[in-house]
């Protein structure tokens, strides 16, 4: 029986290196485990560029809307640099996440202890931590309207607004809540009420959300530069932070960095849930298409593959299956495999992609 469908958009550059050892786990869990996935694979990106035209074609974009689960790659290439905006592989990501409307973008930091050394914090502060960062993903300032440069000369101005709705506070808020109670139920909301009206709108909503729906969780407030601060000098007190798009996109990259390499960094991107009950969603490293390395079969597939487990997990309600290929990840690291982006002990011959994703599938 299946599990539910999958929609594999390997885009570009290391993109299809690391999606095709997410590729084998995948046929592992239907050989092994009797978990047989309904996949279904297409271009996204430059790849898609270069056969239909343009960056995410029509019928992959129904495709997209119609699955449990959309694994990405990653898009992009100096090749395509010169091509208008609109065709810009990007334009392809951006198109998915919008008319999917991914309103809730998450992105855990979790420190595997075997790496706890190559993180630019002290192995005390990080070892252990794992958080989960809830950035609202469709809304916020990289959206509002009015924007644009004004006037002329010297005397032009640039607008950018900062606009949030009630309803699209409250579904991230539901989105991070729901999350907390799948961990150590605790949220911590972070905005700047104190100089932007729009953050004393996102405190208010986010409290009555949890007040009249989830009692249960332990709720907090923060400004968003004071958490900016928390974040570097003591991760481990939260569990999940929720905000908007702007400090979202920042402070997800801060903590992201907490734990080392990008080569290690997982994300998912939720909508609303669909007749199945199952969100919409799509799942791809943080990670771009690494020109400097593809083709080289050196990319790290940790990314890619903590993806899939937040798949597994998000989307398949298989959090167990989650936990032991998260497992597996961890004894692989605490074996001392590394691909080439985790070097930095002497003497350690790096692995290639597909010999991480051997060791993985083993353990
Ligand atoms: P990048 O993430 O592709 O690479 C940055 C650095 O990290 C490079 O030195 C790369 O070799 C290394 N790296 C990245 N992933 C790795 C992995 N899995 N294993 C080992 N090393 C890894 O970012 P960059 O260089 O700024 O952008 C390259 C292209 O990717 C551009 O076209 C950019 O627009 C696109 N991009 C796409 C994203 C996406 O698809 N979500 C996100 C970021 C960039
Ligand atoms: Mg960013």
């Amino acid at each position: 029986m299946s599990v539910g469908s999958i929609l594999i958009l390997p885009g570009d550059g290391i993109g299809p290196e690391v999606m095709a050892q997410v590729r084998r786990i995948i046929d592992w869990y239907g050989e092994k485990r009797g978990l047989d996935f309904d996949v279904s694979e297409d271009l996204v990106g430059g790849a898609a560029y270069d056969k239909y035209g343009v960056p995410l074609a029509d019928e992959t974009m129904d495709k997209a809307q119609q699955v449990d689960a959309v694994l990405l790659g990653a898009v992009g290439g100096p090749q395509y640099d010169v091509l208008d905006f609109s065709l810009k592989p990007e334009r392809g990501l951006l198109r998915l996440r919008k008319e999917m409307d991914l309103y809730s973008n998450l992105r855990p930091a979790q420190c595997f202890d075997a790496l706890a050394d190559f993180s630019s914090l002290k192995p005390e502060i990080i070892s252990g931590l794992d958080i989960m960062i809830v950035r609202e993903l469709t809304g916020g300032v990289y959206f509002g309207e009015p924007r644009g440069i004004f006037g002329e000369g010297d005397a032009r101005y640039g607008i950018n607004t900062q606009r949030y709705t009630v309803p699209e506070i409250e579904r991230v808020a539901r989105s991070a809540f729901e999350l907390a109670r799948k961990r150590d139920g605790r949220v911590c909301s972070m905005e700047k009420g104190n100089v932007m009206e729009s953050g004393l709108l996102w405190r208010e909503i986010v409290q009555k959300v949890h007040d009249e729906e989830y009692p249960d969780v332990e709720l907090s407030h923060m400004y968003a530069d004071a958490g900016g601060m928390q974040l570097v000098r003591a991760p481990k007190q939260f569990d999940v932070i929720v905000t908007d798009n702007l400090f979202g996109d920042l402070l997800s990259d801060v903590a992201a960095m907490l734990t080392g390499s990008l080569g290690m960094l997982p994300s998912a991107s939720l909508g609303a849930p669909m007749e199945n009950g199952r969100p919409k969603a799509m799942y791809e490293p943080v990670h771009g298409s690494a020109p400097d390395i593809a083709g080289q079969g050196k990319a790290n597939p940790i990314a890619c593959i903590l993806s899939f487990s937040m798949a597994l997990r998000y989307s398949f309600d298989l959090g167990t299956e989650a936990d032991r290929l998260d497992a597996a990840i961890e004894k692989v690291l605490a074996d001392g495999l590394r691909t080439a982006d985790l070097l930095g002990q002497d003497g350690v011959q790096p692995v290639s992609t597909a010999e991480m994703g051997d060791a993985i599938l083993a353990a």
